[in-house]
């Protein structure tokens, strides 16, 4: 998987191509595979939308974008004016059937080899991800050579998403969709995978007689930014829960596959979506906090932001606590938050492992109990952070909390790659493991549509304000009270393992 240069030339169609994804996340990410010599000879890139440009228009727009969004050391002003060469643009509006007919004329036009593979992405509003598959299959744009990359959302709720895997599978073969989610691309997720299946020593201890409870954070100190629109749609549940947040824990949950394919791997991850424990409308209210922020500082509240209702109840952060009913992980909860606006950001999972049944040695005053943590951190500083007790140097024996620590920085220069790269790149090979199958967005939508239900129906469900820069609403500790834990908060500027404090 993603080893060998694509050998099959292969062109790009990208819908909402003068949008704010494809300046920041698409072009900077193919870039990157034609700087590191990942793309084939023969490619092309035929950016779509409603803005009009010419190609020579649309070139020099993206030139443009790409020294603001690449880093420094990538920039080279010739592999940058060589990589928009392969750039042309189409303008048409994506709803109108009849512009799908000069785009397959503009697509032959391009095309040299008929061979060639069209991969169609789809970065437009989610409103026109059920209606672009449609008009491809009127023009006959669905053949064996064309796969389609849809962004997230897919759906809004089990029924939306059910209606539109329907489309896809009108339209094409499932092994020809791939449901993007970028944290399956991240190198640091990936690992997990690594960390776990390819060491033994961890393998007999991953599961409920030695785990006492698993965390897992993804916040941000930043707010929805000009996405006020698509969030108000959205919420935090539906932006990051559904999908981020609950695809880490599969890969924390998850069995091992018997074989790192498409299948085998996909169908390890339906399974940890149809073990979570449904909620009863009593545990949302006990297990589920929502929250949205408020004015603070220099920083306005939610509800001031552009297009955002002032009466506004969407969550801008959620904290829950989810569990499997299967053998490995009956009784451990799966304590899970996201926020914008938190004090800084930052995606880690932490295993926390059973406390020993005695104590015999004692401990430094003041110094804490130790418990084992193993911290499994996504970004920024990736790594991973092991931490046990030992002895305090000194007579007696008195027992010290210590890590031990690995961090992707210490590989050297190819160290983390870009989630978006990786994700592109593997399209362009055809390989759809790390994408989401259809059957697991409608288990993870069948999981958390009936806690949206719940706040819609309940309008006076607790939404608390929490001000912009803290760790969200004091109610979100209290789903771990039962539990006897705590959320494990990473200091402001995290830089190494001895940064993280105790809140
Ligand atoms: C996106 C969400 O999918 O993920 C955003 O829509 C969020 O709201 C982003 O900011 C976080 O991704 P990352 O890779 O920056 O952690």
């Amino acid at each position: 998987m993603g080893t060998k240069h694509a050998e099959h030339s292969f062109a790009m169609v990208i819908f909402g191509a003068s949008g704010d994804l494809t300046k920041r996340k698409l072009m900077p990410a193919l870039y990157d595979l034609y700087r590191n010599g990942r793309l084939p000879e023969k490619f092309y890139v035929l950016g779509t939308g409603r803005t009009v440009y010419t190609d020579e228009e649309y070139k020099s727009y993206i030139r443009t974008e790409l020294e603001e969004f690449i880093t420094q050391s990538g920039q080279d002003p010739k592999w940058m004016d060589s990589f928009v060469s392969h750039l042309y643009y189409f303008p048409m509006d994506p709803s109108s059937t009849d512009h799908y007919q000069q785009l397959k004329q503009r697509l032959l036009q391009l095309t040299v080899d008929q061979e060639s593979d069209i991969l169609f992405y789809l970065a437009t509003p989610p409103v026109l991800y059920g209606v672009i598959p449609l008009h491809l299959k009127e023009v006959g744009l669905n053949g064996e050579h064309t796969r389609i990359i849809v962004e997230k959302p897919f759906g809004t709720d089990l029924e939306s998403a059910r209606r539109l895997n329907e489309i896809y599978a009108s339209v094409f073969e499932e092994n020809q969709i791939y449901r993007i989610d970028h944290f399956l691309g991240k190198e640091t997720a990936q690992n997990i995978l690594a960390f776990r299946f390819a060491n033994e020593i961890f393998k007999p201890v991953w599961n409920r007689n030695y785990i006492d409870y698993v965390e897992i954070t993804a916040v941000e100190n930043l707010g929805i930014e000009n996405r006020g629109g698509y969030y108000e749609t959205a919420g935090a549940l539906r932006d990051m829960v559904q999908n981020h947040l609950i695809q880490l824990a599969a890969l924390i949950a998850m069995e091992p596959p018997t074989r790192f394919n498409a299948d085998h791997f996909r169908n390890e991850v339906v399974k940890v979506y149809e073990a979570l424990t449904p909620l009863t409308e009593k545990q949302m209210e006990e297990y589920v906090v929502r929250g949205q922020y408020t004015a603070e500082g220099n920083t306005v509240s939610y509800r001031e932001e552009k297009n955002v209702d002032p009466q506004s109840k969407t969550e801008t952060f959620v904290a829950m606590r989810v569990g499997f009913d299967n053998w490995r992980w009956s009784g451990v909860p799966f304590y899970i938050r996201t926020g914008k606006q938190m004090p800084t950001k930052v995606t880690e999972v932490v295993i926390h492992f059973k406390k020993i049944p005695h104590r015999m040695f004692q401990y430094t005053s003041g110094s804490h109990p130790v418990y084992n943590t193993l911290i499994l951190r996504i970004q920024p500083n990736e790594g991973i952070v092991l931490r046990f007790g030992m002895k305090a140097p000194g007579p007696g024996f008195d027992i010290k909390q210590v890590s031990m620590d690995f961090t992707y920085q210490s590989l050297g220069q190819q160290a983390v790659g870009d989630a978006y790269a990786r994700l592109i790149e593997d399209c362009i090979q055809g390989d759809p493991t790390l994408f989401t199958r259809s059957d697991a967005v409608e288990a993870s939508w069948k999981f958390f549509t009936p806690i949206l239900d719940y706040w819609e129906k309940n309008t006076n469900a607790p939404l608390y304000g929490y001000p912009a820069g803290t760790w969200g609403p004091p109610a979100s500790e209290g789903i771990m009270h039962e539990h006897g834990a705590k959320w494990t908060n990473p200091c402001k500027n995290l830089t190494n393992t001895d940064q993280y404090c105790e809140l």
